[in-house]
Order: structure tokens, then C-alpha cells, then sequence
């Protein structure tokens, strides 16, 4: 039997604010095997990015225990957090993050350089291969297209072949067909030992996943074995009535 890369348990977190008290996540159960693909829906402000976070141990939940592979997050230091992230996951952030002032192939190569790890040359390049920017390191991250700009964001989290890919929202700005090259690219990731959990507002993209969880009230009561479009769309109506 094959362990799960990921599991997670009663994951609640509340963001304070000076008026207000928000409880996002309010008991959030989850478990990812290797080779899998794991999509999240719900509408917007439903949590999804703070579960995502939370999941890859980037935000500290409230309360519940996570783990990867096989590795206790909570009651970690900052310093042991950091390498749990670094030797096991990778992240596409909603907003891409990149640095205008870096060209592509510094930009592939920053987190491994902030977290210690000489990237050679010949490995930005096979990684810019693999998501179809070859020749393309030396360019201004200005000067490329939204799914450019996007396959430099995944070539990033790809270089150190992460267990876990995490993406938030990595088609959400791109026009329909650059949306399905990225995709094609984002499912090429997973191999029989690593898994991707990405959310998504595109319920045509979230049933290409193995299992869709539905984020609704802060808990997700629906994870859906392929589901189709039309269970989807009834599931993340009703959250809205
Ligand atoms: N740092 C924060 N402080 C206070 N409230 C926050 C913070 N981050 C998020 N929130 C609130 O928590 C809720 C969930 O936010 P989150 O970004 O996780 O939603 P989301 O499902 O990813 O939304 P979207 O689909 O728009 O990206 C929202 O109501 C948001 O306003
Ligand atoms: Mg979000």
C-alpha cells in the first residue's frame, strides 16, 4: 500500500481583523496520493488560496494537523518549515510572483538560490525545455505574453521536481486555448510519484482532475470522484443561494 504524500485533518483558520473576525476554514479533511491530481472549487473568497497555503505549510492553520510526505507540519520551527517546503513542494501563486528586474532563467532559478541550492545552467535550460520556452532564459519577464509569463511561474516550482505541485489559480488570466497548453503542461507534471492540487475556477478543467474537493462554508462535505461538469455547477450554485 502506498503512502499518501499529504493528509490533513480539522484544518480550521479565522483571519482577524480590526472590525471583523473571518472564519474561513472550519474543519477541512483531506488526503493526496501519489500520482494524483486534486482539484479545488468554490466561489470566490470561499478559501481556497488559504487552504492551499495552509496545506503546503506556507500559512500556520488555527488548528488540525497536516502532514507531507510523512512529515508533521504543525509544531515545526520556521527554519524545519523551510526545508519541508524546499525538499518537497512546489508553488504556482495565483498572482505568479515574478520579478520584472530578473530575466526568465534567473527568475526559474530564484527560489532554489534563496533556499541555498546552485541551479546549473543546463538544468534551467531542460526545465525551460520541458514547458516550451526553449532558447527563451535571457528574456525581459516584461516583454512575454500572460502564458509565457505563466510557464515561467511553473518551470519555477518544477526545477527541484517537487512530491507536491501546488498551483492557485494557474489558467485563471489566460484566453481559453493558451489555458488548455497550460494545462496539458500542469497534468504532464504528475508522475506515478508526485501529486498536483490545484484550484481552479474552471469546472471544464476541475473534471479533468482525478478527485474535485468543493470548498462551501468554510468545509468541503463534496469530494467528487470525476464528477461532471453539470454536478459541479449544481454543487457551487447551491453555495451561492
Ligand atoms: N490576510 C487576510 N486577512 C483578512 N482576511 C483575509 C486575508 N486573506 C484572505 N482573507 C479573507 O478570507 C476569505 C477567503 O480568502 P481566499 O483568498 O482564501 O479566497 P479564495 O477562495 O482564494 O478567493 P478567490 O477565488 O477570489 O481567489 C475572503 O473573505 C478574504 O477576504
Ligand atoms: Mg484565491
Amino acid at each position: 500500500m502506498t503512502s499518501p504524500l499529504l493528509t490533513a485533518s480539522g484544518i480550521r483558520k479565522t483571519y482577524h481583523t480590526r472590525k471583523d473576525r473571518v472564519e474561513v476554514l472550519r474543519g477541512i479533511n483531506l488526503s493526496v496520493d501519489p500520482g494524483e491530481f486534486v482539484a479545488i472549487v468554490g466561489r470566490s473568497g470561499s478559501g481556497k488560496s488559504t487552504l492551499l497555503y495552509c496545506l503546503c505549510g506556507l500559512l500556520k492553520p488555527d488548528s488540525g494537523s497536516i502532514s507531507i510526505c510523512g512529515q508533521h507540519v504543525m509544531g515545526q520551527s520556521n527554519a524545519q518549515l523551510a526545508r519541508l517546503r524546499r525538499d518537497h513542494v512546489g508553488f504556482v501563486f495565483q498572482d505568479l510572483n515574478l520579478i520584472s528586474a530578473l530575466n526568465v532563467a534567473d527568475n526559474v532559478r530564484l527560489p532554489a538560490k534563496m533556499a541555498g541550492i546552485h541551479a546549473s545552467n543546463g538544468q534551467v535550460d531542460a526545465i525551460l525545455h520541458q514547458v516550451g520556452l526553449d532558447g527563451m532564459g535571457h528574456e525581459r519577464t516584461d516583454n512575454l505574453s500572460g502564458g509565457q509569463r505563466q510557464r515561467v511561474a511553473i518551470a519555477r516550482a518544477l526545477l527541484r521536481r517537487p512530491d507536491i505541485l501546488f498551483a492557485d489559480e494557474p489558467t485563471g488570466s489566460l484566453d481559453p486555448s493558451t489555458a488548455r497548453s497550460v494545462m496539458h503542461l500542469m497534468r504532464q507534471t504528475v508522475t506515478p510519484g508526485s501529486a498536483l492540487i490545484m484550484v481552479t475556477h474552471d469546472l471544464e478543467i476541475a473534471v479533468t482532475a482525478d478527485r474535485v474537493v468543493v470548498l462551501s462554508n468554510g468545509i468541503s462535505n463534496d469530494v467528487l470522484t470525476h464528477p461532471t461538469v453539470e454536478q459541479l455547477f449544481e454543487l457551487t450554485q447551491e453555495e451561492n443561494d
